[in-house]
């Protein structure tokens, strides 16, 4: 048995049922992906899923496996894209970490450090959605992708921040790929299924 991750901990205080009843309230579903780099050799990433208060699946740091806390996610997980989603989401996360191990090298950072993602979809009650996906570096607000301007923008005015917006920004079939997976398959297509499969639980 894996011990309950830090990260859950965090999370525990929300994670008391009871959420999305008002009809008035957005909604909201994210992806919280914390990674601790502890020297140049070393990732440790971890990761949960929140619809609105309730924590639907966990990433294993030790393997990467994903834990669903509830049968209907995994019924849901396995519908529309899913399960590309799941065949895809190692292949992603090995980027992402080279990719900050590549940027600590070239502006000259220092390990350990931790970078956050936080990655979802607010449905509004008037029925707009709108994805996000905001980076985190050693707890400040690095780049944030505009999906709306299929651009990553620095939130920071910093050397490092600018950098690498531009070098996310140069790949093109990325910042289309993230275009299609915030505003598509998350704020319509997870979020739907994951609604219907989640009806009792999450209404
Ligand atoms: C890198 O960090 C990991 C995790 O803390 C540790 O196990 C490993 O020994 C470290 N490696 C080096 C080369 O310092
Ligand atoms: C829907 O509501 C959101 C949040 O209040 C608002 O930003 C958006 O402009 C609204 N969209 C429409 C079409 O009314």
């Amino acid at each position: 048995m894996q011990p309950p991750h830090l990260l859950l901990f965090l999370f525990l205080p929300i994670l008391l049922p009871g959420m999305w009843a008002d009809p008035e309230e957005p909604q909201v579903i994210q992806y919280l992906l914390t990674s601790l780099f502890a020297n140049i050799s070393s990732a440790e990433v971890s990761c949960v899923a929140l619809v609105g208060d309730i924590a639907i699946f966990t990433l294993d740091p030790a393997d990467w496996s994903i834990h669903f806390h509830w049968p209907w996610v995994s019924q849901a997980a396995a519908e529309d894209d899913g399960e590309k989603m799941m065949s895809q989401y190692k292949i992603a996360l090995r980027n992402m970490i080279r990719f900050v191990h590549d940027t600590v090298q070239q502006t000259k950072q220092h390990y350990p450090l931790v970078v956050q993602f936080r990655a979802g979809c607010v449905l509004y009650p008037n029925t707009t959605s709108q994805g996000f996906l905001n980076v985190g570096w050693d707890g400040r607000d690095l780049v944030a992708f505009e999906v709306d301007k299929q651009g990553w923008e620095a939130q920071q005015s910093s050397q490092m921040a600018e950098l690498v917006s531009k070098s996310l920004n140069r790949q093109k079939s990325l910042r289309i790929l993230l275009e299609h997976l915030l505003s598509i398959w998350v704020c319509q297509s997870n979020f739907l299924t994951l609604k219907r499969y989640g009806k009792e639980i999450l209404e």
